[in-house]
């Protein structure tokens, strides 16, 4: 079965509590509960995961690419929390296995502080989802399965 990836990075495990006002209520279990029956009525495997270490998530990037390359995917929605705004090392693996990969934020980064403007990762995205809440989930995973379809 074709895998999709959902990686999530630092923080986003407090999904839920933290900064109701700006994130939700929506806990990061029920952010991955969507995410599975968004993927399966598409036909796809959903592989989950967050972390709040950077190499970790470097490294599912790159079994990530691996599994595209193989066939095996078709590629990952990104949140990559606060490391967006910081981590060439994403943005370097994420170009460095040419994975097929959504940006996405719940909130509207472009609203809030100036140091939330700027992402390393979109320059190495398919594309972009912001500010659509945790429905950004669903809509980057029809994204990214809308466009790995043969023409
Ligand atoms: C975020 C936005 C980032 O600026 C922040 O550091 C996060 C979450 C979002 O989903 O809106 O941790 O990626």
């Amino acid at each position: 079965m074709t895998s999709v990836y959902v990686f999530n990075g630092p923080n986003l495990n407090l999904l839920g509590t933290r900064k109701p006002e700006v994130y939700g209520t929506t806990t990061l279990s029920d952010v991955e509960a969507m995410c599975r029956e968004e993927a399966e009525a598409l036909g796809l495997e959903l592989v989950f995961g967050q972390s709040n270490h950077e190499g970790q998530l470097i490294d599912w990037i790159q079994e990530a690419g691996a599994a595209v390359k193989a066939g095996q995917a078709i590629g990952a929605v990104l949140n990559p929390g606060a490391y967006t705004h910081t981590s060439v090392a994403l943005h370097d693996a994420i170009e460095g296995v040419e994975l097929p990969l959504i940006e996405l934020h719940i909130s509207n980064v472009h609203r809030r502080e100036p140091f939330r403007h700027h992402s390393y990762v979109s320059p190495v995205a398919s594309g972009i989802v912001v500010g659509f809440g945790v429905y950004g989930y669903v809509l980057a995973i029809r994204g990214l399965h809308n466009a790995a379809r043969p023409v």
